[in-house]
């Protein structure tokens, strides 16, 4: 599978970023759901593009128009398809990177693979454009989460070298959550805001682009859910997060640091509260014991890349004289008809990935969860 995710809750995610449109289909939720549909304008408005010179200037409505599997009010348990327009396109932009790969994006690994068919305006299929149908569905599921007492938040952990202080990863309160989710720059220290913001104008001021980290957490999750060995709640997350373009890393808890703890620190001391609740006084490993989680916060942090397209001159390579050869191009069998060239990368771009993918992150983990809940 390819473009599809899960098991109890599957998504298809089908379009291109300069085509008529994207969407989703979603097969597994529950029938008489009574979506929210403030709720999900609220996320979709979080990922939108076009909204401060920290994003790409394209603007989008990124409603989307559910044509199956929703009637009366409420989800008919059917497969629930949801249409989103692509109406702010540009592709004249794109004809540069027809023949000359940008280095970073997946336009030479995209014509590798679909044999120089893919539509490579604004990225095609590869593009975060493609993220607009994920948190679709993820707000939905994320709904459903909420109902039964799960709630996820996340912030902006670093922009380049500037780092936001980090969750409490024993207690995260309720206050904590209200605040980031209505913060558009969501951080826990504001001191760090205005400095982050600089090094991304600086960046797109200097043609290039900055990377960053959000950290997210799942709060409110009982023990017991996950399978130990393949199903694990890790790799289940991680699977998802790695569907998200730009995504190259993940920690859970205390992630790569715990290698450099001694057992008596990132063991997890277990204890029962007042009120009979059993928790653990530390969360180095991020609420997942096992693969399974343990009842306490699922803590994890994601490594976002600068973004690719960067307006800076870059070597790479150019293939249009194997475009003139033949229809079916062959790249293999053609080298000596690629030539080396410099790109300077022109069109709307994302200088920093990160303000925008906060949402993408936190309505994808909770198909992730929804889907591990199901299981159970
Ligand atoms: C919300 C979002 C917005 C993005 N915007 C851009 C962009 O404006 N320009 C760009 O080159 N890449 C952008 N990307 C990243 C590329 O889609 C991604 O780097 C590319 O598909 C290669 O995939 P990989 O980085 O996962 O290997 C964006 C990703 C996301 C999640």
């Amino acid at each position: 599978m390819s473009s599809m995710w899960g098991k109890n809750i599957k998504i298809s995610i089908f379009g291109e970023s300069h085509g008529k449109e994207i969407g989703v289909v979603i097969d597994g939720i529950e029938s008489g759901f009574e979506i929210d549909f403030d709720k999900i304008k609220k996320q979709m408005d979080r990922r939108k593009p076009g909204q401060n010179k920290l994003s790409t200037s394209r603007k989008e409505e990124d409603i989307p128009e559910i044509v199956s599997g929703f009637f009366e009010g409420k989800t008919t348990g059917t497969p629930l398809c949801a249409v989103i327009k692509n109406k702010d396109k540009k592709s004249v932009d794109y004809t540069q990177i027809k023949d000359n790969f940008r280095p970073g994006h997946a336009d030479y690994t995209g014509f590798i693979k679909y044999k120089g068919y893919n539509d490579y305006r604004g990225g095609g299929h590869f593009s975060g454009r493609l993220t607009a149908p994920i948190v679709f569905a993820g707000a939905i599921c994320r709904q459903i989460l909420e109902k039964n007492g799960i709630k996820i938040v996340s912030h902006i952990k670093s922009i380049k070298d500037i780092d936001d202080d980090k969750f409490d990863y024993v207690n995260i309160s309720d206050n904590t959550i209200q605040e980031l989710s209505e913060m558009n720059f969501p951080v826990i220290n504001k001191c760090v805001e205005s400095k982050m913001k600089k090094e991304i104008l600086d960046a797109r001021e200097n043609l290039d682009s900055v990377g960053g980290k959000i950290e997210c957490a799942v709060v409110g999750i009982d023990a017991g859910f996950g399978s130990p060995i393949f199903d694990t709640i890790e790799s289940t997350i991680s699977s998802m997060m790695f569907s998200i373009p730009a995504v190259k890393g993940i920690e859970f808890g205390s992630g790569f640091n715990i290698s450099s703890m001694y057992g008596s620190e990132s063991n997890d001391e277990l204890f029962i509260d007042d009120e009979y609740n059993i928790k653990s006084k530390t969360n180095n490993n991020g609420g997942v014991i096992g693969g399974i989680t343990n009842g306490m916060p699922i803590v994890f942090t994601v490594a976002i890349k600068p973004t690719p397209s960067i307006a800076k001159k870059q070597n790479t390579i150019n293939i249009s004289k194997i475009r003139e050869l033949e229809d079916n191009i062959n790249i293999v069998s053609n080298r000596e008809n690629i030539k080396n060239t410099e790109i300077e990368i022109k069109g709307r771009h994302d200088p920093c990935i990160v303000q925008r993918a906060v949402s993408v992150v936190e309505n994808a983990v909770a198909i992730a969860i929804l889907d591990i809940i199901y299981d159970k």
